[in-house]
């Protein structure tokens, strides 16, 4: 609950309105201390397999993705970060919850993978949510050669869809509704999987690798995730201009049905009667 501001400007006492901010996106980042040596080893892993794996491509525009099994690359450094994953998530739960949960000790599954962009590379928009990803993220293995908080370092964008209104006295860009997270070595990343995101465009010099992951824990649920993946189909990823159709044909054959009665209730305007309110004629 948000309390009020401080001066009263209203006639009258409007203190005891309450302000709850609804359905907030908890996004968590830590700075793992001591990564250089994991970087560097993590680094060789995924060069390694990118030398015998032509990937795949989902959301990225350009670089390479290693299909989603990262969570069965057997080297020590993987199973190290793999560590940290499940450890990050097990805080970004309690801090969330306020206790730490003998619950979610156990049980997490992990999807995850690996990223290497170069010059001119990017994510589109998108989402991650799924039946076994509730919560997602990202670990920095080399954010490249662009200088952290830059333009063109591979930031990642999360965007806000809520279309709440904002103040566009303070943001005169309707359109910046958007906060950037700068990519920084041993930098991990937490947020719920239906946070839309971005990666901007890289634009260094040097490879950038990422590696991304998406948790599930059976004792977490998302309310009408079921509606919401249905419409994630294959015809809509592919056909979403066909499926759109599909529900507005009948809306429109509606509408259509009222056209004659818009028509017969349609006032056509005299030019020579004088305006409504006017006691004089235009052209006296
Ligand atoms: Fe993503």
């Amino acid at each position: 609950m948000i309390s009020p501001p401080a001066q009263q400007e209203h006639p009258s006492d409007l203190s005891g309105a309450s302000l709850q901010l609804l359905f907030p996106s908890p996004v968590m980042y830590f700075d793992w201390p001591e990564s250089e040596a994991l970087n560097a080893s993590l680094r060789d892993v995924v060069l390694e397999r990118r030398r015998s794996s032509a990937g795949t491509v989902k959301t990225n525009r350009g670089g390479w993705q290693s299909n989603t099994d990262l969570q069965d690359w057997t080297e020590p450094a993987v199973r190290q970060l793999l560590d940290r994953v499940l450890e990050l998530a097990k805080e970004y739960v309690a801090r969330q919850t306020g206790r730490r949960d003998p619950a979610f000790e156990q049980g997490w599954k992990i999807r995850a993978w690996a990223n290497v962009n170069e010059r001119g590379h990017f994510n589109r928009v998108h989402d991650h949510l799924g039946k076994y990803s509730f919560f997602s993220g990202v670990y920095y293995v080399n954010v490249g050669d662009i200088e952290e908080g830059r333009a063109g370092g591979g930031r990642t964008r999360f965007e806000d869809w809520s279309l709440v209104a904002i103040d566009t006295n303070r943001e005169p860009d309707v359109l910046r509704r958007d906060v950037l997270m700068s990519p920084r070595n041993g930098r991990m990343l937490l947020f719920p999987s239906s946070l839309m995101h971005s990666v901007e465009r890289y634009e260094g010099d040097t490879q950038r690798i990422t590696l991304a992951f998406n948790l599930y824990h059976p004792g977490f649920g998302i309310p009408r995730l079921d509606q919401r993946l249905q419409q994630q189909g294959w015809w809509w990823t592919n056909f979403r201009g066909i499926m759109v159709l599909r529900r507005k044909i009948p809306e429109k054959l509606y509408a259509l049905c009222l056209l004659p009665r818009m028509m017969a209730a349609r006032r056509v305007p005299n030019p020579l009667s004088p305006p409504p309110g006017s006691s004089t004629c235009r052209w006296r």
